[in-house]
């Protein structure tokens, strides 16, 4: 099993290039289901869930090649697979990754009759998909579940003008629903939608096919669907990543150090600027870059997790794992997940002093984190995790690393670069 060696107490200095965002990929190579043309997609992150996503696409009739580094060419090369009059998603792709459920939304935007495995709960909650289903209901969809599946058939006409009203603001639920709704030509209106800049990429991507989308990054999303799309091939350029940005921010701030960060999207981190600026960190944002300085001890800020523009719910364990070093205490909030403390635990054996009440992680600073052998829960707690070890004391070991490279491009490369100390063994 592959494990991070990290020694920990060197300052990160330098530049790093940050990578294409995980989130938004997966949705826009999803999205190419939805048209039979040649689609160029640039700033793609080599990471394990893309290539999952990439199977997925593959199985249901499309090929995919690697162009270079970051760049995907996606073209038609079969048709889905059917069983039965019903187009499948089978359960060995979609339970490797959440978010394959969005090829519902793609997959009943071409199919009148589609089965989806449902992806079932991971370490961080029980994941339900109501919300995408109860959309799916409005929209004349009837659905049933069968041995794991849900079983989609589309049976009645979207109703004219419908408007559809998410009881959350629902990442997952707003990006299959377009998705869905892109080859519906009538006006549909999103109400309590999710604002996230991934939400937007794929609106953007969905305008560059002909779809007519207005307000994405607000609360109400209208689209109208178009039945047939461009003919031309599409060329789209993918956000940067947001959450890997700013771990590296906190990295810099954790390791007391000063880190330029290049193909990045600084509005897209407002709120955790701010509050890190509030915390006494210097950080400076011009175009697609992000200077961060450590200057003087950092003080605690509480947070709570919440749909963007807020603080989100993916940098909650990295932010937590600087306030385990800081002076002071402070109350850590978590709204988005019900279960996204996993790497309390581990903290703990670092010698964090956190107390656990429900949803709210009280966090008492301590002197100095030390180093011990700790084991990641999920993507996020184990970045949390590669930041206290860079700030602790001595060598700690990371196990279940495979997490990680599910969301962090290069990442043992990137903290390498900037004078991090770190290892990937394989024992
Ligand atoms: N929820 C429901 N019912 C639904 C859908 C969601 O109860 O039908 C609940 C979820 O259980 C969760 C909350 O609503 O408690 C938020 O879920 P949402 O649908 O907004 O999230 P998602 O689409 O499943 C995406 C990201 C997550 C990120 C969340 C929140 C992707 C592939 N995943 O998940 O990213 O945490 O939005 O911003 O885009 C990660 O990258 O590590 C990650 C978990």
């Amino acid at each position: 099993m592959e494990k991070y060696i990290i020694e920990g107490g060197y300052k990160l200095h330098g530049k790093v290039s940050i990578s294409g965002s995980k989130n938004a990929s997966l949705p826009i190579l999803i999205a190419t289901l939805l048209t039979d043309n040649k689609v160029i997609l640039h700033n793609v992150p080599k990471l394990k869930d893309v290539d999952t996503t990439i199977s997925i696409i593959e199985f249901l009739g499309k090929k995919v090649v690697w162009k270079d580094e970051s760049t995907l060419v996606v073209t038609q090369s079969g048709t889905a697979y059917k069983e039965k009059g019903f187009v499948v998603a089978p359960y060995e792709l979609i339970k490797k990754m959440r978010a394959s459920f969005l090829v519902s939304g793609a997959l009943l935007a071409n199919y009148n009759k589609v089965k989806t495995a449902l992806p079932g709960g991971c370490a961080i909650g029980v994941r339900p998909v109501d919300i995408h289903i109860k959309a799916f209901e409005q929209l004349g969809i009837e659905h049933y579940i069968e041995s794991g599946y849900e079983v989609f058939i589309k049976k009645k006409r979207v109703p004219k003008n419908s408007v559809i009203k998410f009881r959350y603001p629902s990442v997952g639920a707003t990006e299959n629903i377009l998705m869905f709704l892109s080859k519906i030509p009538q006006q549909v209106t999103i109400l309590n939608a999710a604002c996230e800049p991934e939400v937007v990429d794929l609106a953007n991507f969905l305008k560059k096919l002909g779809v007519q989308i207005e307000g994405a990054g607000s609360r109400t999303i209208k689209i109208v669907g178009c039945k047939k799309f461009t003919s031309s091939d599409i060329e789209y350029t993918v956000i940067p990543d947001r959450i890997e940005a700013g771990t590296f921010i906190i990295a810099a701030a954790i390791t007391k150090g000063e880190i330029e960060l290049n193909n990045v999207e600084p509005q897209h981190l407002t709120f955790v600027i701010n509050k890190l600026r509030k915390s006494g960190l210097v950080i400076e944002t011009e175009n697609n870059k992000i200077y961060v300085l450590w200057k003087k001890s950092l003080k605690p800020q509480n947070i709570t997790t919440r749909p963007y523009p807020y603080f989100p719910t993916d940098l909650q364990a990295q932010y937590m794992a600087l306030m385990c070093t800081l002076k002071g205490s402070c109350v850590i909030k978590e709204t988005v997940f019900e279960n996204r403390f996993l790497h309390v635990g581990e903290l703990l054996r670092m010698g964090a002093n956190i107390v656990v009440e429900g949803r709210k992680a009280i966090v008492f600073g301590v002197e100095k984190l030390k180093s011990a052998e700790v084991m990641v829960s999920d993507l996020r707690a184990g970045a949390g995790l590669v930041l206290a070890a860079l700030a602790a004391e001595g060598v700690s070991k990371i196990s279940h690393i495979y997490h990680l490279d599910r969301g962090y491009e290069k990442l043992e490369e990137k903290i390498s670069l900037l004078g991090g100390k770190i290892k990937r063994i394989d024992e």
